[in-house]
């Protein structure tokens, strides 16, 4: 059953790693950047009522959506301050309307209040995603439509391969798969729904480089089943030299799957 796998995240370690990644966020972001690009390009405009951002980070997403839609008002959501303050910083010349300091598992908004919700790589931090997209279908109006992207399963998969010949301890955050995602579409009423995914592999000069990276976005390993603090220099160290075992021409591959979802209310 989808809900056993499901992760557990103590929500104020989730805040507390993106306050900290807030300010040096926007050198780690290509990836998030292509993935945000490739999910606009299938959606469908919003010509007037409300849009919402759902994870809104530094804006990225947020700034385009002001771009594209000729909505009456944009809002921008996201657990961490820090995040909406980038936010607010990167918007500045934009129509956004409002922040909204929240958890997506629990949307302070009114029942269809907002005529389309988007958000880019935030729901794979949601403990409970069958939770957070029933109360997306509650605030959206009737047609209203809802676009996100998330990471599948196959996401760091040879960071977990190689932890896992170094000891047994969660060192990589659980992705829902498009099943599982399907599944919690139907169970709340969306329609004309769309998942779809694709892995995008990186490159990076040395493993760490990509470690590094992951705790920069605010992505470092925060499962509840992780070795919280012990995992040793020795393992650590033992899990870089494995992977630099996988090297090919171009670098250090990390495989990430993005998945794109799309519905209608
Ligand atoms: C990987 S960043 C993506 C940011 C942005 N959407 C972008 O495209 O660059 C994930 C964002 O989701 C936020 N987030 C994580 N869990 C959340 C939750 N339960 N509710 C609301 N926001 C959350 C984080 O604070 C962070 O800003």
């Amino acid at each position: 059953m989808a809900g056993v796998r499901q992760a557990v995240f103590d929500k104020q370690v989730v805040q507390q790693s993106f306050d900290l990644a807030s300010d040096r966020y926007n050198q780690f972001t290509s990836l998030q950047r292509t993935i945000g690009d490739r999910l606009l390009e299938r959606i469908d405009v919003c010509s007037q009522g409300n849009v919402l951002d759902i994870g809104s980070g530094t804006g990225y997403l947020t700034k385009k959506l002001t771009e594209l839609n000729h909505a009456d008002d944009v809002y921008a959501l996201d657990i961490s301050t820090g995040m909406l303050q980038q936010t607010k910083l990167n918007t500045r010349q934009s129509s956004l309307n409002g922040f909204i300091c929240a958890d997506a598992e629990n949307l302070p908004l009114a029942k269809e209040s907002i005529r389309a919700v988007y958000s880019n790589l935030a729901y794979q931090w949601c403990s409970n995603l069958g939770k957070a997209i029933g109360d997306v279908h509650d605030i959206l109006q009737t047609d209203g439509v809802f676009a996100f992207s998330t990471f599948g399963p196959k996401t760091l998969q040879e960071l977990k391969s190689v932890w896992a010949t170094v000891d047994g301890a969660v060192h990589v955050n659980y992705f829902e798969d498009m099943s599982d995602i399907q599944g919690y579409l139907e169970r709340s009423g969306f329609k004309q729904i769309t998942v779809r995914s694709e892995d995008i592999v990186v490159h990076y000069d040395t493993p760490k480089q990509l470690m590094l990276g992951l705790k920069g976005m605010g992505a470092h390993n925060i499962n509840q089943g992780r070795n919280k603090g012990l995992t040793g220099v020795g393992a650590f160290k033992a899990m870089l030299k494995k992977y630099e075992g996988l090297r090919v021409e171009s670098g250090i591959p990390a495989t990430y799957e993005a998945v794109y979802v799309y519905a209608k209310k």
